[in-house]
């Protein structure tokens, strides 16, 4: 009989919280959750607590709008109070976020006299020259604000309208906001009084002066390209859900560790690390490097110590052929110690002869790695999760969020050589929770989306993607659809057998491309698809073996115009399988003795996952590549800037 799992007050208000009553009844019915008073007869309780967690849940709602309320109001005061940012108290700036993206587009900030720094997006001249209007952006926010600047202002500043109004050019300007005429896009501007700082911007040579740049030519200019509408309406979006990921993870208890980003294991088996090592460049100095030693000379040691051994046997014997004289003895003590200083020259010489272009290398040929850094082979990190375990397996829920490096190469618009990776981890957790997990925390980054970066993604999908907003609110409306590995094959199978090609076979066992992946998630479900319980040989072996001695307890969560962007599993907890697994494999049990260790002292069934930071984005802006998303894009043969 499986046992009631407890639960108390307080986390009948959490779930009261977090779902509608009848969900709540669902969730219970799950988990098999009664009250704590009621363990020993959970159903004749559950008629009176069931009205009770639904007028919790209603309270619960009230005072979550009460606080919201409460919040905007204490923003807006605050903001009243003090308009210039803490940070720019020098220069009085003000940010232009602070106006346009307050509750009535500034309109409550009009006749106020303003302090504003950015760049010029656009300028132009108008009145005859007598004025311009230039749009300032500061990256506060998408929206620049217009500021209106006549020639007297720009004159006062040594400079003139038309070197203000080109693209680029940076400015602190001071004014008083004024209303806009009715009709127009913003409800506020700024007339200018006072120029403070101006940083002209040569139009003719500026690489982004132009409207429209591709988007490979804006990687050669990865100083600049921040300045461009998409990069740094991605720029915000990559924060905000930077942000969201934090936030999730510490409302649900979880703990942020920082696993390491050099390592000598290789977590996910597949040999596509980065080595580091300071061999190389002590190499290239020439440090610690021995005089370069010859065969010639190698072979005239030799010979020294084979002459000097004969010499040696000989004085022996003659001291063994008359013992009572002394200097017989002597001179064998002599001859012998001659042959130890030669032994002594070889092994040196021999030592020396290891240094192959200022790398010592071991007897068999192999470089001799004690000499390296760290007196071993290591590497910057494919994943932080093996880490990340022994911390779950003390502290129970953890997170890492950290880079991860892949030698892939790989040119896809799917992989970068550098990317970050979200990994939580989970003690007393199983497949279905981290399935569940997974997608509550994708849900969140995608209303986090929602409700804090409106003006951003409005214009992603104006400009990339007309369903990308769409894409967000079908994730947070609409559960994501669970199929096995199996059931995924037969699917593919089906579609095949109906006509649709791919350019790899569909066969059971397979590992699934990005086309399998995509059409599954774009073309069968429109949705996305979490796929679990694949064949063993193609996944990690770390995995979770499951009963049927075929698959493990892996899943992956492909989404629309991505494919993967999840993989985790639940972990394997048995000592005997997980190094059995590890030898299979033909891995070194060596680097994973910690790892297996955990299976020995206390093991506890435990799971996670690892989300690709960048796939994130790009599943929530649709731009096309990956190295659009992260702000230097490293991939094989580029590592600009
Ligand atoms: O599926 P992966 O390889 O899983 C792991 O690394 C596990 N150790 C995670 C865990 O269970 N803690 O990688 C996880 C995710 C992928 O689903 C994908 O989104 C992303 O990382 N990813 C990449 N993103 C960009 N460029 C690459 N080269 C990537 N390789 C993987
Ligand atoms: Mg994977």
């Amino acid at each position: 009989m499986q046992s009631a799992v407890r639960f108390s007050s307080q986390e009948a208000l959490r779930f009261a919280s977090c779902r509608t009553f009848r969900s709540v009844l669902k969730c219970r019915r799950e988990h098999r959750l009664v009250p704590v008073h009621c363990t020993s007869h959970p159903s004749t309780n559950m008629a009176t607590e069931a009205p009770r967690a639904a007028e919790l849940a209603n309270e619960v709602e009230v005072l979550k709008a009460q606080v919201a309320q409460l919040e905007l109001s204490l923003k807006q005061k605050e903001q009243e109070l003090n308009l210039v940012h803490p940070y720019s108290q020098s220069y009085g700036k003000t940010s232009i976020a602070t106006i346009l993206c307050s509750a009535d587009q500034g309109r409550s900030l009009v006749g106020r006299s303003l302090r504003l720094g950015g760049w010029v997006k656009t300028g132009r001249e108008a009145g005859a020259g007598a004025f311009a209007f230039l749009e300032l952006n500061d990256g506060s926010t998408f929206d620049s604000l217009q500021v209106m600047l006549n020639k007297e202002v720009a004159e006062a500043a040594g400079t003139a309208l038309n070197k203000l109004s080109a693209t680029g050019t940076s400015i602190l300007v001071e004014g008083e906001l004024v209303a806009t005429p009715e009709g127009t896009k913003q409800a506020v501007e700024l007339k200018a009084t006072k120029l403070h700082h101006v940083g002209a911007c040569d139009a003719a040579t500026y690489a982004i002066a132009k409207k429209k740049t591709s988007f490979e030519f804006l990687r050669e200019k990865m100083h600049l390209r921040p300045r461009t509408n998409t990069i740094g309406a991605v720029a915000r979006i990559r924060n905000a859900l930077a942000y969201a990921t934090h936030k999730f993870f510490q409302e649900n208890g979880f703990l942020y560790v920082h696993t390491p980003v050099i390592t000598a294991s290789d977590c996910e088996g597949a040999g596509e690390m980065f080595q580091i090592t300071t061999l190389l460049s002590k190499a290239e100095k020439g440090e610690d490097r021995p005089p370069a030693m010859s065969p010639e000379k190698i072979a005239e040691l030799k010979a020294k110590v084979s002459a000097q051994g004969a010499v040696v046997k000989a004085a022996k014997e003659a001291a063994a052929a008359d013992k009572e004289d002394k200097s017989l003895a002597s001179k064998r003590d002599e001859e012998i110690s001659a042959l130890q200083r030669a032994k002594d020259e070889l092994v040196k010489a021999e030592d020396n002869a290891r240094w192959i272009a200022g790398i010592k290398h071991t007897a068999d040929g192999d470089i001799d790695y004690t000499e390296d850094f760290f007196g071993k082979k290591a590497y910057l990190t494919v994943s932080g999760q093996l880490q990340g375990e022994y911390y779950a397996c003390a502290l129970s829920n953890i997170y890492t969020f950290g880079p991860t490096f892949r030698a892939e190469m790989s040119f896809t618009a799917r992989h970068l050589a550098e990317f970050w990776m979200i990994e939580p981890e989970m003690a007393f957790c199983d497949i279905h929770d981290d399935m569940r997990c997974a997608e509550d925390y994708v849900r969140y980054c995608c209303k986090y989306l929602l409700d804090h970066c409106q003006s951003d993604m409005d214009f992603i999908t104006k400009m990339i993607d007309n369903t990308a907003v769409d894409r967000l609110k079908q994730v947070v409306s609409t559960p994501f659809k669970k199929i096995t590995y199996t059931e995924a094959i037969e699917l593919l199978e089906k579609s095949v057998a109906g006509g649709k090609k791919f350019e790899y076979p569909v066969s059971w066992g397979i590992d699934l491309a990005t086309e399998h992946e995509r059409y599954i998630t774009e073309e069968i479900f429109k949705q996305p698809v979490i796929v679990y319980n694949y064949p063993k040989e193609i996944k990690a072996f770390y995995m979770k073996l499951n009963e049927d001695g075929k698959t493990v307890a892996a899943m992956d969560v492909l989404v629309p115009k991505v494919g993967e962007l999840i993989g985790g599993s639940q972990r394997e907890d048995s000592y005997e399988v997980l190094e059995r697994r590890i030898k299979e494999g033909g891995m070194d049990p060596v680097p994973y003795e910690g790892y297996l260790d955990l299976r020995k002292y206390g093991s506890v069934p435990h799971s996670g996952f690892g989300l690709g930071f960048e796939r994130l984005i790009l599943f929530s802006t649709g731009l096309d590549n990956i190295r659009e998303v992260i702000p230097f894009p490293r991939w094989p043969g580029n590592a600009l800037y």
